[in-house]
């Protein structure tokens, strides 16, 4: 028993449940596990050390596709904070193009935490659209912004709540209410909804609410695949919901573990107040950062920033991703059977 959907049938997987992108971390081994369990995978757009995320970016796809002949897609962050965005949005498309197997199986390009018009502007994307299934997606965290990519030509969005992991926008508006007015507004565009989900339950009311899939990012954190350290996979299991804060991060509010790290960082409440406070950043400030996240990678959970979303409160334990689908699946298909007894 599958349930199709308008996402399913548009990237050609088998179940309604796609990889959050986790950057600047890696999510390779977690692609090609989500991947092959029948959901769709997606590399994040690295930024660790010294790594060059163009060339980053090409070597974690030629990975994924000798793993997996399954489809896959890739995320780029297009914030004016990014100084790789614009060489991301022309290279990338470029390789996919040159690498028929890659151009086969990747067919979801996911833009986020910035303008959803660089990647369909540059020409190579252009080319690529032609020449292939991609579709491009872009990360909506709220409804006047939800309005620019379907303004943009977006082929889809992902409705991003603000109970979700990593960076969020200023409106903190939560998955229920945001994807209730998306829907309503632009009942005819494709829509993932994402933040707070980890259960079958959750992807049945999502479902529910007219989107054509979840996506989850701290869910499979907590996987065996996953590559983030054991120390940070064994925050999720026990953590409560209440256990993340809204902190400062590089693009703006950030959800957070609440560690010592998150407590530092108190929330900022408006773009203005960002923008005057990174009038004032030096290199050695943007270096620390970035830094915070190297921690949490290597498994200082107490120093580091570790980017965690409220769904945590709903995960108990470690298991492989093929276990993880396979119950959400379960749980889903019979919260969607039983709300249809209800109609009578
Ligand atoms: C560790 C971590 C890193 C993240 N990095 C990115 C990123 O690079 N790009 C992006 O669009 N979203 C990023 N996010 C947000 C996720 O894609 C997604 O919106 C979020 O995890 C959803 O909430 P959930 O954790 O409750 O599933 C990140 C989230 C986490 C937890």
């Amino acid at each position: 028993m599958t349930i199709e959907t308008n996402i399913t049938k548009m990237l050609g997987i088998k179940h309604p449940i796609i990889a959050a992108p986790m950057g600047p971390f890696y999510t390779t081994d977690l692609t090609i596990a989500v991947s092959e369990a029948g959901g769709l995978g997606v590399i994040s757009h690295v930024g660790l050390s010294d790594a060059d995320p163009v060339e980053e970016m090409k070597k974690n796809m030629k990975t994924v596709v000798e793993y997996t002949d399954k489809p896959f897609g890739f995320n780029i962050r297009t914030s004016r904070m990014e100084p790789n965005a614009e060489m991301l949005c022309w290279e990338i498309p470029k390789f996919i193009m040159e690498n028929q197997k890659i151009r086969d199986q990747c067919v979801y390009a996911l833009t986020s935490a910035g303008s959803a018009k660089i990647l369909p502007n540059a020409p190579p994307y252009q080319k690529l659209k032609e020449n292939s299934e991609i579709k491009h997606f872009h990360v909506a965290p709220a409804l006047w912004l939800a309005e620019k990519c379907v303004s943009a030509g977006v082929d889809g969005l992902v409705v991003t709540g603000g109970e979700g992991g990593g960076h969020q926008s200023y409106e903190k508006v939560s998955t229920l209410v945001v994807l209730q007015q998306v829907h309503q507004k632009f009942p005819e565009v494709p829509m993932v909804a994402c933040g707070g989900f980890a259960t079958g339950e959750g992807l049945a009311a999502a479902l529910s609410l007219g989107a054509g899939a979840v996506a989850m990012g701290s869910r499979f954190i907590a996987s065996k695949e996953s590559e983030f350290h054991d120390t940070y996979k064994n925050v999720v299991p026990p953590a409560k919901a209440q256990d993340t804060i809204m902190a400062t991060g590089v693009f703006g509010p950030i959800r957070l573990w609440k560690n010592e790290y998150a407590r530092e960082h108190k929330p900022i409440t408006s773009k203005e107040e960002k923008l005057a406070q990174e009038a004032t950043f030096d290199v050695d400030e943007i270096a620390k950062t970035i830094r915070a996240y190297e921690l949490a990678y290597e498994g200082n959970i107490n120093d580091g920033a570790v980017l965690l979303g409220q769904s945590i409160g709903l995960i108990d334990s470690i298991e492989s991703v093929s276990d993880i689908m396979e119950r959400i699946m379960k749980d889903a298909e019979a919260a969607v059977r039983n709300a249809v007894s209800l109609v009578k």
